[in-house]
């Protein structure tokens, strides 16, 4: 999956967060990277417990809660608590690598599997060159770079890379999800049925087919979810 979420965050929340950013704290990322990413990550990060940090996590977790696409696409069972990033001057790329498949959820104690990835852009695309985050590794790997506020989410198991920040400043959060659905093929089926299913209902409204196919959905879900 590769999926755009467009203006996840609104445009007075993507101000409260540039406020609180003015004077963050930036610290190097490597913190928050596994053995093999560290060796090839050079951004900086908000430390998890400073007031940005904790203002701007509740922020992006509550239009999270909020978005029924990102619900769908994802099934989420579990949101890490999304890290604030910044690449820009001599800390301004990440080269490729895989997020780490198991991360300690803070505060909690408890593990997570990370089935999908997510980076949502915080700065105007216009007011930075380079940074985007390339998904894979062919020749044709889609570059990835949003509007602020907009979501981009995709498969945990892709190699990716943030491409140097070549002028201004790039600032994303990032985090992760567990899915109810562990299985990438099965959760893309419920994905489209759900979308296709919206679509029906938009054009012909409520009908015994689409009640019938809601079904198949829920039913599809009890057998792959594990909740
Ligand atoms: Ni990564």
């Amino acid at each position: 999956m590769l999926l755009h979420l467009p203006a996840i965050l609104h445009a007075e929340e993507l101000s409260t967060a540039h406020a609180q950013l003015q004077q963050a704290p930036w610290q190097d990322g490597r913190d928050s990277a596994g053995g093999q990413a560290a060796s090839v990550k050079n951004n900086t990060q908000l430390p998890r417990d400073c007031p940005a940090a904790r203002s701007i996590r509740s922020l992006v977790l509550a239009a999270l809660d909020r978005s029924a696409l990102f619900f769908s696409a994802a099934l989420p069972k579990q949101v890490f608590p999304p890290h604030v990033n910044r690449y820009a001057g001599e800390a301004n790329h990440y080269g490729p690598h895989v997020d780490n498949a198991i991360r300690l959820l803070p505060d909690a104690g408890l593990r997570m599997r990370t089935d999908l990835s997510a980076t949502l852009f915080l700065s105007d695309p216009d007011s930075y060159d380079g940074g985007a985050l390339r998904i894979g590794q062919a020749p044709d790997a889609p570059r990835v770079k949003l509007p602020a506020g907009d979501l981009v989410l995709y498969d945990g198991t892709s190699v990716h890379e943030v491409e140097p920040v070549t002028r201004g400043e790039r600032l994303a959060c990032f985090f992760w999800v567990q899915s109810l659905v562990r299985d990438a093929a099965q959760r893309q089926i419920l994905f489209d049925m759900d979308m296709a299913l919206l679509d029906l209902r938009q054009r012909d409204g409520e009908s015994p087919e689409a009640v019938r196919l809601t079904g198949c959905y829920h039913n599809l879900l009890r057998l792959w979810a594990e909740p």
